[in-house]
């Protein structure tokens, strides 16, 4: 662990106190906790790692993970590698527009309230800047309404979306501040009454894509590729396979988000959100072959993070994960992630079309059990090798081995 952290040191250009923060327990205080949440009693630790080899964009990356699960650094590393030997992954970002959500109901002319509304769209958008002159300062701000009339179960409403350029916040806090403000005035305009206002974690106009080419022989020629292909194709076709398939990804997405503090919970609506959009749950990622029968990975799907505000700033590891990983704007750490998602989702499909998902698992779960049985120190990795030839990758078998072991 020493000299991992030696390496993301120097790499990273960190100071010998940030480079001892994760080693020392993630460095949340208790009184920064207290003060994120309500009825703190303490904090809670997650292992904290590194993905490596991911070069996007042609930059080298590394990336710190906070999850509980093992496999998925490694597998993410290994699939960077196999990118790198391509040309590494290529990244874009839309502009990180977010969408404020105004319901207005009982409107007693609905022709008439969509052209006052839009009409009124100057004046809408000013009245929506003039919440966030931090924002609109620095480039970002209110930048369209989209007036949708939707029927539902509780009668005729319209939706008024406001788009808001959210530069380098997450947003949900810009946004729905504008929505509020603006609720009078569109009550004034349409006759009708507002009631809820609020950001939409659909954050279709806030989108990262994530492109890369595996050679076919890096991933074990072309039969491998086409298993491949049919193992997206099965989840793009049926939900049941989609919802474990995006979960691979999102064991990438989340992780890095974990890192970076991020607003996971709205990650993972607006990704399975957006997998749903065409009406059936569909895979976030798509994979198929190009001429030379190379494999092809494209994964796009939602990311609204932010580097400035909220937790990112509150709390000391994730404001070194972003140093870590280098990112100077929310639109890069957006790419970064979807980069880790494509690779994690071909981690989990070659492993899946080849040797199964269990093979690599083993291990990791050989050494969590013989931890649990109390192996300690020298003993871990004899009791893992003795546990592993058993063939029988069980808590009771680790206890017996671990048992006997220690004579
Ligand atoms: C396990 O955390 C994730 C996988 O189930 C993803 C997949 O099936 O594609 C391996």
């Amino acid at each position: 662990m020493e000299e991992r952290t030696k390496i993301v040191a120097d790499f990273a250009e960190l100071s010998e106190d940030e480079a001892a923060l994760p080693g020392s327990g993630g460095g949340l205080s208790v009184d920064i906790a207290d003060r994120m949440i309500e009825n703190v009693l303490g904090t809670m630790a997650y292992p904290f790692g590194v993905a490596v080899n991911f070069r996007i964009n042609g930059r080298d990356y590394l990336i710190p993970m906070a999850l509980e699960e093992p496999s998925v650094v490694a597998a993410a590393s290994n699939m960077a590698r196999l990118m790198r030997e391509g040309d590494g992954v290529r990244t874009s970002t839309t502009d990180p527009v977010m969408i404020g959500q105004i319901q207005i109901l009982e409107i007693p002319d609905m022709e008439a309230a969509e052209k006052a509304l839009s009409e009124a769209k100057p004046r809408l958008l000013e009245l929506a800047n003039q919440q966030d002159p931090v924002l609109v300062k620095f480039g970002g701000g209110a930048r369209d309404i989209v007036i949708r009339p939707i029927e539902t179960e509780a009668g005729p409403m319209l939706i008024n979306h406001l788009l808001v350029d959210c530069k380098d916040a997450m947003g949900a806090n810009a946004v729905n501040t504008m929505c509020e403000a603006l609720a009078p005035v569109v009550e004034e305009l349409t006759g009708g009454r507002v009631l809820l206002r609020i950001i939409s974690n659909l954050a279709d106009r806030r989108l990262a894509t994530a492109e890369a080419t595996i050679k076919k022989e890096a991933i074990g020629g072309e039969h491998v590729v086409d298993d491949i292909i049919a193992a997206w194709a099965f989840a793009d076709a049926d939900p049941y396979r989609a919802a474990t398939h995006n979960k691979g990804i999102m064991n990438g997405v989340i992780a890095v988000a974990l890192a970076a503090a991020q607003d996971h919970r709205a990650l993972e609506a607006g990704a399975h959100a957006y997998a749903a959009q065409s009406g059936r749950y569909r895979s976030l990622s798509r994979w198929s072959k190009n001429e030379e029968g190379d494999l092809v990975g494209v994964l796009e799907m939602p990311m609204a993070v932010g580097i400035v505000g909220g937790a990112t700033r509150t709390h000391p590891l994730a404001r070194l994960s972003l140093k870590v990983m280098g990112v100077k704007t929310a639109r890069e750490l957006a790419e970064v992630m979807a980069a880790v998602g494509l690779a994690q989702n071909l981690g989990a499909l070659r492993a899946l079309v080849q040797e199964g998902i269990q093979h690599g698992h083993m291990r990791l779960h050989a050494r969590n059990l013989v931890v649990m049985a109390g192996a300690e120190g020298d003993l871990i990795e004899r009791a893992v090798e003795a546990l592993i030839e058993s063939g029988e990758i069980r808590f009771d078998r680790a206890q017996e081995i671990v048992r006997r072991l220690k004579g």
